[in-house]
């Protein structure tokens, strides 16, 4: 019987220092036998933000404990694993180098294989620990510093066909928070009191919705809430404001979703006898209301929508791990050079056009 192969994950890109022990099972799906995650919420809280240096800090003071802790959890010792992945992009530069270089240096020691991983990747492959999925596959990544839609031909094979020209959809839910005074992090927060509100209270501008193909544009929303948010009785009508902004991403997702799935059947040139996946992953893909009206939405356009169970949403290591075992198993050793350096930028595609600044035409 072949191996099953076992990776420890280590993922440092922002605020959650995290590591998990993974092993993979015959039908391409993935047991995770481990997954720790230390977030970092509470030392943050005060700024409203991430502040680098402290979130560096951080994960130097928790990452072996973490490693430790995930590597007793899965009852698994360093010699037993195939490989260790960290997360080497994109993100903060001082919170990637501690994950990535203590990976290393494990690695280096016990002589095992090192991949540096892309966060994004990590993401985009999320949704298969648990679930069978074929390629190619439709991908909405919806995170704290991405948007995108994406045609995940296979590993390290991915084309971007839309992104947003500002602000990422996590980082809008993030901005309204604020607004709100809801603090941070701000997604779970504002999904909690729109509940409570009625969605159609505030006409919300939905940008470049009617052009632009499946590219996105969340800033002219955020300015648009701060705005309203100025002339109503905050204290009473938030969680109204709430509701219509949670609308109002839900429907710029719903319209640019359903362009995004006939440019996939277009490109792909996809049989009507093969499953068309809709893979919807990332901290925001944790959004029960917008499972929901995404769900809606695959069901009339024939899709079948696969989701990260919401534990893999957020940044974990299990998702890098998992990335870790993938690219081993190409046995393309250009797709783990152990020796590139950590980078702040990284895109999924690396030929698709930057789509911010000014002079944009979309
Ligand atoms: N229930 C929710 N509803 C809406 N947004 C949410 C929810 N839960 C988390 N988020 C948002 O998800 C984002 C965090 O996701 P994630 O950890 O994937 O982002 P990141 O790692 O910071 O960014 P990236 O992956 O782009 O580098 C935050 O903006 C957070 O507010
Ligand atoms: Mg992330």
């Amino acid at each position: 019987m072949k191996k099953k192969l076992t990776f420890l994950g280590i993922e440092t890109s922002c605020d959650e220092t995290a590591a998990s022990v993974v092993q993979e099972n015959t039908d391409g799906t993935a047991k995770v036998l481990s997954n720790i995650v230390s977030s970092q919420i509470e030392e943050h809280r005060e700024f409203g933000g991430v502040v680098p240096e402290i979130a560096a800090r951080s994960h130097i003071e928790k990452i072996d404990l973490i490693i430790d802790e995930a590597l007793k959890k899965s009852n698994t010792k360093i010699k037993d694993l195939d490989g260790i992945a960290a997360t080497a992009g994109p993100g903060l530069i001082v919170c990637l180098t501690v994950g990535y270089n203590v990976g290393k240096s494990l690695a280096a020691f016990s002589k095992k294989p090192f991949l540096p991983i892309n966060h994004l990747e990590g993401h985009a492959l999320s949704a298969s620990i648990e679930n069978k999925i074929s390629f190619p596959y439709l991908l909405l990544l919806i995170s704290g510093g991405h948007s995108q839609y994406l045609i995940v031909k296979g590993i390290n094979d991915y084309i971007q066909i839309g992104t947003t020209i500002d602000d990422a959809v996590g980082e809008a839910f993030d901005k309204t928070a604020k607004i709100l005074s809801l603090g941070y992090p701000g997604g779970p927060e504002v999904e909690k009191i729109a509940k409570l509100g009625k969605k159609d209270s505030f006409n919300l501008p939905k940008p470049i919705i009617h052009r632009g193909g499946c590219n996105l544009s969340l800033a002219g929303l955020k300015t648009a809430v701060l705005r309203k948010s100025k002339e109503i009785d905050l204290k009473k009508e938030k969680y109204n404001l709430a509701a219509s902004f949670q609308n109002t991403i839900n429907q710029i997702l719903i319209e640019k979703s359903k362009v995004a799935m006939k440019i996939f059947i277009e490109k792909t040139k996809i049989s009507d006898q093969l499953p068309k996946n809709f893979v919807v992953a990332g901290g925001v893909a944790a959004n029960e209301s917008i499972r929901q009206d995404l769900i809606s939405l695959s069901k009339k356009m024939n899709f079948n929508i696969l989701f990260p169970s919401k534990q893999y949403c957020g940044d974990n290591g299990a998702m890098i791990a998992w990335a870790g075992i993938k690219r081993y198993k190409e046995k393309n050793p250009l797709l783990y050079n152990k020796d590139m350096p950590v980078k702040s930028r990284w895109a999924l595609d690396e030929k698709a056009p930057f789509m911010k600044g000014p002079g944009l035409k979309i």
